[in-house]
């Protein structure tokens, strides 16, 4: 059976396909199959739109939703190049299109090109290194994570009305201002949340985090 035809609803099943350091921490550090499927439709509930998952690890997410919604693009951008390997083998492992893989810091990228952005804790290494180390490769900088969390919160501050941002477990700070949280979902101990941006906000609204 070959992937494409093969079940991949089940996590372990998909994980199998992973390296294996990394189905050792699939459970911890990537979404579960079935949220990535319920929040593919969140981002994208029209046709032609533009997704980015902002730290996408090994494509989990991005193939597992753009196996969800073949109508939509998911880009992910990794700041770990093995990873994005690894990402781009699984997409055409999965004869998945729709979903392109960026080595990059997210935070070097231009967000004007998305309609919707998700977050699955994405800079949470940068603040827990014994508990949330994915590997060695990335230092750690808990001023990093200020850094990133800022950048990331001015980027959507500052994006279109209409913009939709779903988080997973967290984002690392409090959504920006200008975004009404239009849906939340409890899934165990995590929370699944929607954010539309509904209005403008001034640049001191747009606001930065300190601790
Ligand atoms: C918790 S994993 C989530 C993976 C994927 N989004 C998913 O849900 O399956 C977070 C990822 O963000 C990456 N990351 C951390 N900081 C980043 C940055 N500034 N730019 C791009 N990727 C980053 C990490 O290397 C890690 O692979």
């Amino acid at each position: 059976m070959t992937p494409q035809a093969c079940d991949v609803d089940e996590d372990d099943v998909f994980d199998h396909h992973l390296p294996h350091p990394l189905q050792m921490k699939s459970s911890i550090h990537f979404t579960p199959v079935a949220v990535a499927r319920y929040a593919a439709h969140l981002l994208a509930p029209r046709p032609g739109m533009r997704v980015l998952d902002v730290g996408a690890g090994p494509g989990k997410f991005c193939v597992v939703a753009a196996r969800e919604v073949p109508t939509a693009t998911f880009v992910g951008i990794e700041i770990r190049p093995h990873l994005v390997a690894v990402a781009r083998k699984l997409a055409m492992r999965f004869s998945v299109e729709n979903a392109t893989f960026l080595a990059g810091n997210a935070l070097d990228l231009d967000w004007s090109e998305y309609d919707a952005f998700y977050f699955y804790n994405p800079f949470a290494e940068q603040l827990y290194k014994t508990a949330f180390l994915l590997d060695r490769t990335l230092s750690f900088e808990p001023s990093k994570f200020l850094e990133y969390v800022n950048g990331a919160r001015q980027r959507l501050a500052i994006a279109r009305i209409g913009t939709r941002v779903v988080t997973y477990h967290s984002f690392g700070a409090p959504t920006p201002f200008g975004y009404d949280l239009v849906a939340s979902h409890s899934i165990g101990t995590d929370c699944l949340e929607l954010w539309i941006k509904a209005r403008h906000v001034g640049p001191t609204e747009a606001g930065t985090t300190t601790a």
